[in-house]
């Protein structure tokens, strides 16, 4: 067993209202269990921008923590339609989600931006998740190690090593991402294996599985060496699944 502890996060995308959010967020806190706080292991909510004033007020005061979904490196300045630390912390956010593959597809975010990301998330005291993963093209050539070795050394390049156990990572091939195709466990355990392998110092950081994860899969992960949670999508948009999947990651 490793000492890292467990960390399951929710990642909302872009759905629910502040309004719905709310109420999401109020079934997630009902049906959790008291949670052991020598576990330390952490659940956390990432709802849209518009919604983390109204998640936070749910939250706060509770073992729910707030995460965004993106953020701009910069503090402040004339980059118009972007959010930045400082503004993210002040609503009470605490971790970050970054170099998910919607952004990396959909909004051409580069290794680059990504990596200036990471630095000032942390710059700031937020907990970066990094997210990387290979496509169905490049799993079919062959290149997922290469792929995620890249993206996971370009987006901690220039982190200190003692800032390594303050982020996480988390694998999520993009052909898993909402397609009911999870990844089989023992295959993702070996990809997970190979990103820990990138840089010294990964041993202590921990790396979550994405990628369709259910209630009644995501036990397999869990029992997975080199994985120390799960980053969901579909499934964290339903509170009893949600929790169900936060009870199996503080029991494992
Ligand atoms: P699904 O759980 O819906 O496959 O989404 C995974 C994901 O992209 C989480 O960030």
């Amino acid at each position: 067993m490793s000492e890292r502890h467990r960390l399951v996060v929710g990642n909302w995308k872009m759905h629910e209202t502040a309004g719905q959010a709310e109420n999401l967020a109020r079934a997630v806190l009902a049906a959790l269990p008291p949670l052991d706080a020598r576990a330390h292991s952490e659940v956390v909510l990432a709802p849209p921008f518009t919604a983390l004033a109204a998640v936070h007020a749910v939250v706060a005061d509770s073992v729910v923590a707030l995460g965004a979904q993106n953020m701009h490196w910069g503090e402040s300045g004339a980059y118009t339609g972007e959010i930045s630390a400082p503004m993210l912390l002040d609503l009470g956010v605490r971790y970050v989600i970054l170099g998910h593959s919607e952004r990396r597809r959909y909004f051409h975010e580069s290794d680059e931006e990504i990596n200036r990301k990471v630095r000032a998330a942390l710059s700031h005291g937020l907990m970066p998740i990094v997210a990387v993963g290979e496509t169905a093209d490049e799993r079919d050539t062959g290149m997922t190690d290469a792929r995620v070795v890249a993206q996971t050394s370009a987006a901690l390049d220039g982190v200190e090593p003692a800032n390594l156990a303050r982020l996480a990572l988390a694998y999520e091939p993009v052909w898993a991402i909402g397609t009911g195709r999870n990844c089989p466990p023992a295959e993702a355990d070996r990809v997970m294996g190979c990103i820990r392998g990138t840089l010294p110092g990964l041993e202590h950081t921990r790396i979550l599985y994405g990628g369709s994860v259910t209630p009644a899969n995501f036990a397999s992960y869990l029992a997975c060496e080199n994985c120390d949670g799960g980053l969901i999508g579909g499934a964290s948009l339903d509170a009893n699944a949600f929790v169900q999947l936060a009870i199996l990651a503080l029991a494992a």
